[in-house]
């Protein structure tokens, strides 16, 4: 059952742009109820009328007093206008959802994708990030797999969309595409070259070791999404001419080789994920049939031909539902959940997933792994439990996240501790269920613009 939030107040910066969109689409299919809303924007879109819910609403310009008696803030503007407003509404006891890269890397910082890290909501201190539209599909792809049989590396090639660059790519590829077809010259300005019939291996600005910040996204918000700061990545970032839903080309090497129906079982079992099965009659997902639905999509499993441990798949999301509006909402709802939403309600974790520091990395996989090998045994007891191990030995356990890592560090002091949540039971015979949308890209993508 989707937690209720129709008692909160809720304020969305950027209501007027293309995840702003989407968000208000989906607050309409998953809280019809919710009417207490404030609906946010730069002083361009001040006075635009919206209606959410059956109820007409007029988009304001954001100011210092917008936070005023809001339970939770939305920001999904620009990375400029997250620093910039994000501070304030904490300051105004405010829960702020990130959409930005302003704060996903920041120690005190969740960066959550809730069915893969949905815990880490407890500890945070007023804003909770949510990853980039690319990382969010890997991670739901990567994590389900990893839990079982680790993940040493991952090569991931993207196909993203125009959309994932905001409204203002979508009307470009739109007016380029018009032009060239007419045989007129085209000038870029929301993409660095034209996107129209084209493909362009750039997205944001390239860093000194030769890889742009689009791909060191994903490279270091995979790792502190898993807990995983060991696992090799690698990423090309690449716009296509595409309006709504990114693609990937992923490449996994895990530790031990395993059969294709096993990793199959795995991501079928994985909620939020659609695993496609039957290559030779053409199923496997594309960004046209993705768009408008909530899950990511997996298809062309198969060996890494160059590789015996390896797999290669094919992930395909929305990029401005699951890949933005739709995991803000669902951290809002794992907030309300786990009733954590107040600001500095819950201490932030003594123990870090990601970077041990009193542990060597080698250690932690020891236990992490041994763990994982034996978790079949240890399931019928503690299903659904954290539990803390030392040495491989479960030393303490409880439903609860934070209290079991204050009593385990209270006893334990600084000695390597790893604590890890049991999946809960496996969904069984889950029919992938796959429908073909009844809708053109052309129609979805004009929704999401201004
Ligand atoms: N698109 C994606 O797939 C995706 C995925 C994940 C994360 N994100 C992130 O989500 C954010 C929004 O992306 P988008 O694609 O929706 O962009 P967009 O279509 O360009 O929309 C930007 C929105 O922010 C508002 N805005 C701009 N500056 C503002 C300011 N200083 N104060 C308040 N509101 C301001 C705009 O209002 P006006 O109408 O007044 O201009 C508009 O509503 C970005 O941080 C982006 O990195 C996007």
């Amino acid at each position: 059952m989707i937690p209720d939030l129709s008692h909160l107040t809720i304020a969305v910066v950027g209501a007027t742009g293309a995840v702003g969109a989407e968000f208000l689409k989906i607050v309409e299919q998953r809280h019809p109820k919710l009417h207490n809303l404030k609906l946010l924007a730069s002083s361009r879109s001040a006075g635009a009328r919206l209606t959410v819910n059956g109820k007409e609403f007029t988009v304001e310009e954001t100011t210092e007093d917008s936070f005023q008696d809001v339970d939770i803030a939305f920001i999904s503007a620009s990375t400029e206008a997250s620093r910039h407003w994000a501070p304030i509404a904490v300051a105004a006891g405010v829960a702020v959802i990130d959409d930005s890269s302003a704060f996903r890397m920041q120690e005190d910082v969740p960066l959550v994708v809730p069915e893969v890290n949905g815990a880490d909501v407890t500890w945070h201190q007023g804003i909770i990030a949510i990853p980039n539209c690319s990382t969010t599909p890997l991670v739901m792809v990567a994590h389900p797999i990893h839990r079982v049989n680790p993940i040493k590396r991952i090569i991931a090639d993207t196909y993203q969309s125009v959309s994932g660059a905001g409204g203002a790519a979508v009307q470009e590829l739109r007016e380029q595409s018009e032009a060239l077809l007419k045989g007129q010259p085209v000038t870029p300005h929301h993409q660095p070259k034209q996107i129209g019939f084209n493909v362009i291996p750039q997205i944001d600005s390239f860093l000194d070791n030769g890889y742009t910040r689009e791909e060191q996204k994903m490279i270091d918000e995979s790792r502190k999404i898993m807990h995983a700061p060991e696992i090799r990545v690698s990423a090309t970032c690449v716009r296509v001419p595409v309006m709504v839903s990114h693609s990937a080309a992923v490449h996994f090497e895990l530790e031990r080789a395993m059969d294709i129906s096993e990793i199959r079982a795995l991501l079928m079992d994985m909620p939020g994920l659609t695993a496609l099965g039957n290559t030779e009659s053409g199923d496997y997902p594309m960004p046209w049939d993705v768009a408008g639905e909530d899950d990511v999509f997996v298809g062309r499993i198969r060996k890494d031909a160059s590789n015996l441990n390896g797999v290669a798949l094919w992930v395909v999301s929305d990029n401005l539902r699951k890949g933005a509006a739709l995991n803000s909402i669902q951290i809002a709802e794992e907030l309300v959940a786990r009733e954590c939403l107040k600001t500095g309600s819950t201490p932030k974790p003594k123990f870090s997933f990601g970077e041990p520091e009193s542990l060597e990395v080698s250690e932690f996989r020891k236990d992490i792994n041994y763990f994982r090998a034996h978790m079949d045994e240890l399931l019928p007891e503690f299903r659904g439990k954290y539990v803390a191990i030392i040495n491989q030995t479960i030393v303490d356990s409880d439903v609860e996240y934070v209290p079991l890592m204050d009593r385990v560090h209270g006893k334990y002091g600084d000695r390597p501790i790893v604590i890890e949540e049991i999946p809960p039971r496996p969904r069984i015979n889950r029919n992938p269920g796959f429908r073909r949308l009844q809708k053109t890209q052309g129609e979805n993508a004009q929704g999401n613009v201004n």
